[in-house]
């Protein structure tokens, strides 16, 4: 039986947010439509992540949970990342898995759809020179903030890392089908658009890069704000930092994953920077925008870590001081290198170190909320909250801020900081008399 209705759940990175979105539109354009909340779905598309082992095998007991009371079960697609790395192994591991299909392979979705109805089990791996972004559909609604893919994979290969297997070798879509996508997520309600990819700030076509490329979105009317993430160190060219300081609509705020704050550690990692060089790109940053917020992420207990280099690591964020960042502990990924190397550290150190980190970081997060109290800024209004006539956005630093305020979603409002918390800060609307 063909489905009608269908679900899509997506995990790990905003790449696979976007991915499902598009997925959703795809399968819309072919009749079908979203399963209403608590209504069963015909069809359940996991979006999976393989990041870290625990991300991975959530995914399979997600499958056995799609089971229903009388013993049947919907038509089940592993997508994703986890879909990529095991391929046909995933419908052993999990035989309820009716379609396996990559995350260079969405084009193919419905086909595959029509073969699985027939009682086929299709797998479809391949990352083929037509893109997926040629099978989506024109975009039509979007968010007041909306992901928009420029670039996938990743030919850094760290040595923990499993996206160059998962996602394929470092590509940049075409500038005009990235202008046209933004001029439609526009038109369709978004006033900012994040611009994503596994290493965005590699994009490159015809020798131009992401800053002339945010320069040329930044001209679109009616786009207010533009954000990109993640970066890697290497590519954060000169033209890219001057950006921000050029670009009204390009937000104050960098997420720069560092990783480690250990030479040592960094380059067991294969990250091609120092914690020196890393600190130069980002004095240079504050230089060019001195408000930015800086973000990154970092991995705990990787083989070989001494307490000495976790020091080192310590040292790092209280150098940045960061407004946020992301702290993991390490996980061993098949078929990466770092997996069968030597002086794996025991979960208890791991979980200690992770401990420790994070409440570093929580400072930081806190201190610079609070440096944050007493400015006036903009918000761009994304939900309402919990308490009625409560609405929550987000600073130009990326801050979730609660307003009470009968402005809908998509606008900008002025306000003024009044308190900040470890996550998230109070703002009061300016009136125009007081402004
Ligand atoms: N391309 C981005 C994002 C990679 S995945 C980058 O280079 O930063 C997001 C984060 O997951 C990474 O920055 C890293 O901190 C973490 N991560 C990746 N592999 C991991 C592993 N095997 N164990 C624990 N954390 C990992
Ligand atoms: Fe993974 Fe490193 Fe590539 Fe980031 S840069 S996706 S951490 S291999
Ligand atoms: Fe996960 Fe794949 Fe993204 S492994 S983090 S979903 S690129």
């Amino acid at each position: 039986m063909t489905p009608k209705t269908f679900k899509i759940k997506s995990f790990g990175c905003q790449m696979n947010v976007y991915d499902g979105d598009r997925m959703a539109e795809l399968l819309n354009q072919r009749g079908m439509h979203a399963a209403a909340e608590g209504e069963e779905a015909d069809l359940v598309v996991l979006n999976t992540c393989h990041i870290r082992e625990k991300a991975a095998d959530k995914a399979y007991s997600d499958v056995g949970r799609l089971r229903r009371e009388d013993g049947s079960k919907p038509l089940i697609a592993l997508a994703g990342c986890v879909a990529q790395a095991e391929g046909a192994e995933a419908r052993r591991r999990s035989p309820m898995i009716d379609i396996v299909v990559g995350p260079q392979a969405y084009h193919r979705l419905p086909q595959m759809i029509t073969e699985a109805s027939l009682g086929r089990r299709p797998v479809d791996t391949d990352m083929p020179a037509i893109s997926k972004f040629e099978a989506f559909p024109k975009r039509r609604h979007a968010n007041p903030s909306s992901f928009l893919t420029v670039q996938e994979g990743c030919d850094k290969f760290c040595t923990y890392c499993v996206v160059p297997y998962t996602r394929g070798a470092e590509i940049s879509r075409p500038w005009n089908d990235i202008v046209t996508e933004a001029h439609a997520l526009v038109d369709g309600g978004a006033r900012e658009i994040v611009l994503l990819g596994q290493n965005v700030n590699a994009w490159e076509r015809e020798g131009r890069g992401l800053a002339d490329l945010i320069r040329a979105l930044a001209k679109i009317d009616g786009l207010e704000r533009i954000r990109y993430t993640t970066s890697h160190p290497a590519d954060m060219t000169d033209a890219l930092i001057a950006a921000h300081g050029e670009i009204d609509e390009l937000m104050p705020y960098l997420h720069l994953p560092v990783q480690s704050g250990s030479n040592r550690i960094l380059k067991a990692m294969n990250r091609t920077h120092t914690a020196e060089t890393y600190l130069a790109i980002l004095e240079k940053m504050r230089a060019a925008r001195p408000d930015v917020a800086l973000s990154g992420d970092f991995i705990v207990g990787f083989p070989g870590e001494t307490e000495e280099d976790f020091q080192s690591t310590l040292q790092i964020v209280d150098a940045v001081r960061y407004a946020s960042a992301y702290s993991f502990k390490y996980s061993a990924r098949p078929g990466t290198p770092a997996a069968t190397m030597e002086d794996q550290i025991p979960r208890e150190i791991m979980d200690d170190r992770l401990q420790r980190l994070q409440a570093k970081i929580n400072e930081h997060q806190l201190a610079f909320n609070r440096s944050k109290v007493g400015w006036d800024t903009e918000v761009l209004v994304e939900r309402r909250g919990k308490l009625s006539g409560q609405m929550i956005g987000r600073s130009p630093w990326l801050q979730s801020v609660h307003v009470e305020t009968d402005a809908e979603p998509g606008e900008i409002i002025d306000v003024t900081l009044v308190a900040g918390g470890p996550n998230s800060m109070t703002g009061a609307v300016r009136t125009k008399e007081a402004a």
